[in-house]
């Protein structure tokens, strides 16, 4: 992290932990479960190239309601937000966009490290195969949201305190599976309804195209967390299941309590309990947040971690209604979605050509 506002200290640039992981090598070369061969065959035919599926001349002003109306930040509607000025509330909006894009950032990152940490660490070959395709998917995703927030938006946050405490518990967690239950179910699940809202809320062609072909992608992550584990803890005892559980409910919490982006509110000088207090309570952002689980729910439901302990933990964070949700539907539909905005860009892209064509003639 190095250009322009772009910079950050070089002691918040570097972060490393120490893991205790199991690394298993399977000699077995016959293909055995058919679902993930399919799944990486999928894998490797959807790659795409950011450099060249993006359209990365469309002009961008962060600071424009243009891509992120004023309804939609999170102070909307408070005292603090009312008495700001329209260039303050530019700024502001200029920091939310930063925030949540290096949030996305950080966290493709931590995607990227989880998938090559699964390559190492599941059993089975074919599953191997898939998780490599993923590897380089969030590659390509740290790729796209860095030179989103080096070149377009111009201005980043270091990873918050909460988001690495969530890194380590998957990343430090002795226990194999852990790494696919906390990022491929929980923090994909939360991060594919949170591209959801960016995408079917901004108007601004880039953003738009950036969550639906990112979203293309985590639909098949989520996929491979969901048909794993649900052989996997089929097979667990009791009170396996219960540490897993637990598990699910601690990180819920952690993503639905601390995850409130407070450190916009420090780096404005804006007053933060008062601030806090408003995102915690407006009708807007408790729907925002509720919202943010409604792919989570059904994946714990489908992996089998829907225990009275977790139910009762969804039902009090008012988001139970979402294990109604068919998750393939959704995915089949985020499929469609990315594709009908890559041929309304081909079509925009077609449309400046005639036009420039017609100007020279
Ligand atoms: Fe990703
Ligand atoms: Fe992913």
């Amino acid at each position: 992290m190095s250009t322009r506002r772009y910079a950050l200290p070089v002691e918040q640039t570097k972060w490393s932990l120490s893991t205790s992981a199991t690394v298993v090598f399977d000699w077995d070369y016959d293909p055995s479960q058919d679902r993930l061969l399919g799944l990486y065959e999928r894998g490797k035919a959807k790659q795409w190239d950011a450099n060249e599926r993006i359209d990365w001349s469309i002009p961008f002003d962060p600071t424009s309601p243009e891509h992120e109306p004023d309804h939609f930040l999170p102070l909307f509607g408070s005292p603090v937000f009312e008495k700001m000025t329209k260039a303050e509330r530019n700024e502001y909006r200029h920091h939310v966009t930063a925030f949540n894009n290096s949030m996305f950032l950080h966290g493709e990152q931590g995607a990227l490290i989880c998938a090559a940490r699964v390559v190492e660490t599941v059993p089975e070959l074919d599953a191997k195969f898939y998780a490599a395709t993923q590897v380089v998917d969030e590659a390509r995703h740290v790729e796209v949201f860095s030179r989103l927030v080096r070149e377009k938006i111009d201005l980043a946050y270091p990873i918050s305190a909460p988001m690495k405490e969530l890194l380590t518990a998957v990343l430090a967690d002795p226990r194999a599976d852990i790494v696919q239950l906390g990022m491929q179910v929980l923090i994909e699940g939360l991060a594919l309804a949170a591209f959801a809202l960016g995408r079917d809320s901004t108007t601004h062609p880039l953003f738009r195209a950036i969550n639906a072909y990112v979203m293309q992608d985590e639909a098949r992550h989520v996929a491979f967390g969901r048909i794993g584990l649900r052989d996997l803890y089929r097979e667990l005892t009791a009170r396996e299941i219960a540490e897993r559980e637990e598990f699910v409910v601690d990180a819920c919490h952690l993503m639905r309590d601390r995850l409130m982006g407070e450190e916009v509110f420090e780096r404005l000088g804006l007053p933060v309990r008062d601030c806090l207090e408003h995102v915690e309570h407006s009708p807007f952002m408790r729907g925002f947040r509720t919202q943010l689980f409604s792919r989570i729910v059904p994946a714990v439901q489908d992996i089998g971690l829907c225990g009275p302990k977790v139910r009762r933990a969804f039902e009090d964070m008012g988001v139970i209604q979402f294990e109604a949700v068919d998750l393939d539907q959704t995915h089949a539909r985020d499929d469609r979605v990315a594709e009908q905005v890559e041929a309304a860009d081909a079509a925009r892209v077609a449309q400046v050509a005639q036009t420039i064509e017609a100007g020279e003639q």
